[in-house]
């Protein structure tokens, strides 16, 4: 095979014997994986840049079929490039067609939790903004995902990317009696197992499924026999894991069985930028995509946040037939442990958001804020240089008014407390600077 020109791809497989080796200007230089829809493929052009090329299995000879998946995949190049990778083009005239998007380097969420267990903390939140940003993108285009789920979120440096939006689509794979389904069912909601209409909020369960399996390597509703998942996503509340308590009550909201019940994906990220904050003003679309993007590619910040709550109470147990792979207790040390001004954006840790744009009350107010406050101000060295130059004026006007050592002395103390206790109380009340800062 040839060669990938760049640097190597971990996980890239070697074509195999009758893989096609171009794509239009691409030239193949391995696997990337294999799924339901087709294989992937990593392509390079003569420059060196890297796509991936999925080629679909689907008959296109069909119009009616042609038409839906030239109109979805249009579409979908429509999507904002907020944590989405975007889709440059597609090829429906030869005889095997192919999706062309950018190429997206890192683990899959699938391989990431699998391989070292599951998100916590930092890497969670930002996983659940990234992931939300890109669909809220995908929303606002007019597409629906329709295949959202832990394999088709890579973690690249910079952040989330939800990839293969609009595909599922395109394929007219939306119908739960298509064997394509198989293996996606524990992220797909109830309504598509009704033959009921598909829509934004299908993505917002599978969302959350996704979320959840995230958190504690396990998606919400089971991954044992297909139909023992279908009765539980229809019938049975979610079994989650321990989550911070924002995202708990999220999850849950986006888990609702009926559609209309649960919040849509702009909804999602707004609560999760603000964490509850009672200031809602509203943010444009772009500015909100962007603060999400922002959010989700932020890196882990050089003096951690005080740890999440590590035990909200798990109302629904995990059945002990069905073992959580690599839990993470929050004593086990980081699987990953990164220097702290390398961007790390997937590491399971106990730290609370890198970067909300937005007020996060849970930060810095509260008793345990206003400790915190009290403590670093009592120390603020231009807060104690302050008391002492006032307390050194009020010394000196002591002494010219006496012309005594001793009430000058006296009054010169009691200006550097006074100043010094004032100063501490004021500077706590209001907040002063911020607590990571
Ligand atoms: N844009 C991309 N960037 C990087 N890797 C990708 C991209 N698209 C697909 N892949 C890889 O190819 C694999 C197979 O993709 P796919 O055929 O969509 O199957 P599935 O989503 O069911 O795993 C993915 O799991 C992922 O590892
Ligand atoms: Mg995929």
């Amino acid at each position: 095979m040839s060669e990938p020109a760049g640097p190597p791809v971990p996980g890239l497989a070697r074509l195999w014997t009758h893989d096609p080796v171009t794509a239009g200007p691409y030239r193949l230089v391995g696997r990337l994986g294999a799924g339901g829809q087709g294989v992937v493929y990593l392509g390079e052009d003569d420059a060196g840049d890297r796509v991936a090329v999925k080629m679909v299995n689907v008959d296109l000879s069909d119009p009616r079929a042609r038409s839906q998946f030239v109109k979805e995949i249009a579409a979908a190049r429509r999507v904002a490039p907020f944590c989405t990778a975007q889709v440059l083009f597609a090829e429906v005239d030869g005889e095997q067609p192919y999706v062309v998007s950018e190429f997206i380097e890192g683990p899959t969420l699938h391989r990431q939790v699998r391989e070292s267990g599951p998100l916590a903390g930092n890497a969670l939140h930002r996983l659940a903004v990234g992931t939300v940003t890109a669909l809220a993108a995908i929303h606002s285009a007019g597409v629906v995902h329709c295949d959202l789920k832990p394999d088709n979120v890579v973690l690249g440096r910079d952040g989330p990317r939800v990839i293969d939006f609009g595909i599922a689509r395109a394929l007219g794979v939306t119908e739960t009696a298509s064997s394509r389904v198989m293996g996606t069912t524990a992220y797909m909601a109830p309504e598509r197992f009704r033959n009921d209409a598909v829509g934004p909020p299908c993505d917002v369960f599978a969302w959350a499924a996704t979320i959840a399996f995230a958190a504690g390597g396990r998606p919400p509703f089971g991954n044992d026999s297909l139909f023992a998942v279908m009765h539980r996503v229809l019938h049975d509340p979610p079994e989650l894991p321990p989550l911070p308590p924002v995202l708990d009550e999220l999850i849950r909201e986006c888990l609702a069985k009926d559609p209309a019940e649960r919040p849509d994906a702009e909804r999602v990220l707004v609560r999760l930028l603000r964490q509850g904050a009672t200031v809602t003003a509203p943010l444009r679309r772009e500015s909100l995509l962007e603060a999400g993007n922002e959010t989700a590619g932020a890196p882990t910040p050089n003096h951690p946040l005080p740890p999440v709550p590590p035990t909200a109470p798990q109302p629904h147990p995990t059945p002990p037939t069905t073992p959580q792979p690599h839990p993470t207790p929050p004593t086990t040390p980081q699987p990953h442990p990164t220097p702290p001004t390398t961007p790390a954006p997937f590491r399971a840790g106990p730290t609370q958001p890198a970067y909300l744009p937005v007020t996060e009350p849970g930060v810095g107010t509260g008793p345990d804020g206003a400790l915190r406050r009290l403590r670093r101000e009592a120390l603020d060295a231009w807060g104690i240089s302050t008391a002492l130059f006032l307390g050194s004026a009020g010394a000196a006007a002591g002494y010219v008014a006496s012309s005594a050592i001793g009430p000058a002395a006296a009054v010169g103390a009691v200006a550097f407390v006074v100043v010094y206790l004032v100063r501490l109380l004021v500077a706590t009340a209001l907040g002063g600077r911020p607590d990571h800062g």
